[in-house]
């Protein structure tokens, strides 16, 4: 049977992606196929997309980390034909043809059955993005941190992380500093829970110095680099800051002194690799207590011959909110 793929192939010209026909014999060997009905648009895929070997080794390829859909043929037991189901992470979209697809066909390791009061469709309106944002806000409540404990920071707030980490915050009672390059977008942030914005380029530059007058109780960090570095060193007693991405860039510079003199914990996300049990304890959540009313408001829905245009503009650091792909 064929069906509709966007490929990305290296080429003389570099790399170029296009929406090919392929078929089910080109796709891995694994225990269920899925029939995709939904995907969306991470960072990742784009530097996928875009030939990063550090993400995807070899090409062809069908980018997307990310797929919700409906079992379509299974040899486990655990999810049968019709099931509705979301795969997420581990290397579906790296070196696994991924969700940017009509098909994929993946081991049942990677596969978590939809929660009841949730649909395929919410599910990808969150997408990896939205769960590496319920992860770290999952391990910033582990840490004791609590909504009278002060204010918490976002930054990348208007991206995929951002927005949804903004939501999440905000609903669970927490006080938001949203920090943003897009000054426009301060009456989104503030609509969507955020209690203050804040330009990025305020935290821009070297670090100041090691200890800088406390703000912050936590904090979701979605970039990295400079920014961190200055958000680091202006914590209270005993806060938690969870970091997951590099868009302003890979290096960190720090000292030891938050660390020892505040107890600071700077804790990482790899939502890739977390454990099963952990993504299943986060859909049920987004299902339930965490539900955001709000989620399908920062949306935008695309065909698969879109996704390219999408893609420039997430690597441009362009993007307001989730991009959804739907079939
Ligand atoms: N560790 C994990 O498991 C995991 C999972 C998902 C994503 N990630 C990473 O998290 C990061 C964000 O992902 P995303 O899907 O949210 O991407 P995104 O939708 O592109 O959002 C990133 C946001 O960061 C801000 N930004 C862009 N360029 C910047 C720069 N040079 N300096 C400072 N801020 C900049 C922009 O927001 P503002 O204009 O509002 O500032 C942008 O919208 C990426 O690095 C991604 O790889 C990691």
């Amino acid at each position: 049977m064929n069906f509709k793929a966007f490929v990305t192939e290296e080429t003389k010209k570099g790399f170029v992606s296009n929406v090919i026909e392929r078929s089910l014999e080109d796709l891995p060997e694994g225990d269920v196929l899925i029939k995709v009905l939904f995907s969306s648009l991470n960072y990742k895929d784009a530097l996928s997309a875009s030939g990063n070997k550090g993400v995807s080794r070899n090409y062809p390829h069908s980018p997307g980390i990310d797929a919700a859909g409906i079992v379509e043929e299974s040899n486990s037991d655990e999810f049968l034909a019709g099931d509705e189901v979301i795969v997420t992470g581990y290397d579906l979209g790296m070196n696994t043809s991924g969700g940017f697809s009509e098909y994929i066909r993946v081991p049942k390791e990677w596969i978590v059955k939809k929660p009841d009061n949730f649909d395929l469709e919410e599910s990808m309106a969150y997408g990896t993005a939205g769960l590496t944002a319920g992860l770290c806000v999952r391990k910033i409540l582990f840490s004791g941190i609590k909504p009278k404990d002060g204010e918490v920071f976002v930054t990348g707030a208007t991206g995929g992380v951002g927005i949804v980490a903004v939501m999440l915050l905000a609903k669970l009672g927490f006080e938001v500093v949203a920090i943003t390059g897009k000054e426009t977008e301060a009456d989104l942030l503030l609509s969507l829970g955020a209690t203050e914005v804040v330009n990025r380029s305020e935290f821009e530059g070297d670090m100041k110095s090691p200890l800088a007058k406390p703000r912050w109780a936590g904090g979701v960090d979605a970039v990295g680099s400079d920014i961190l570095s200055n958000l680091i060193t202006a914590t209270h007693q005993r806060a938690a800051i969870a970091c997951c991405g590099m868009v302003g860039g890979v290096n960190l510079n720090t000292s030891i002194f938050p660390f020892i003199l505040r107890g600071l914990s700077l804790l990482g996300i790899d939502s890739a690799e977390t454990l099963i049990d952990v993504k299943k304890e986060i859909w049920n959540n987004f299902a339930t207590d965490w539900k955001l009313e709000k989620i399908n408001d920062q949306i935008k829905d695309v065909g698969l011959e879109e996704l390219s245009f999408e893609i420039d503009k997430i690597l441009k650091g362009q993007q307001v909110g989730r991009v959804r792909l739907k079939n």
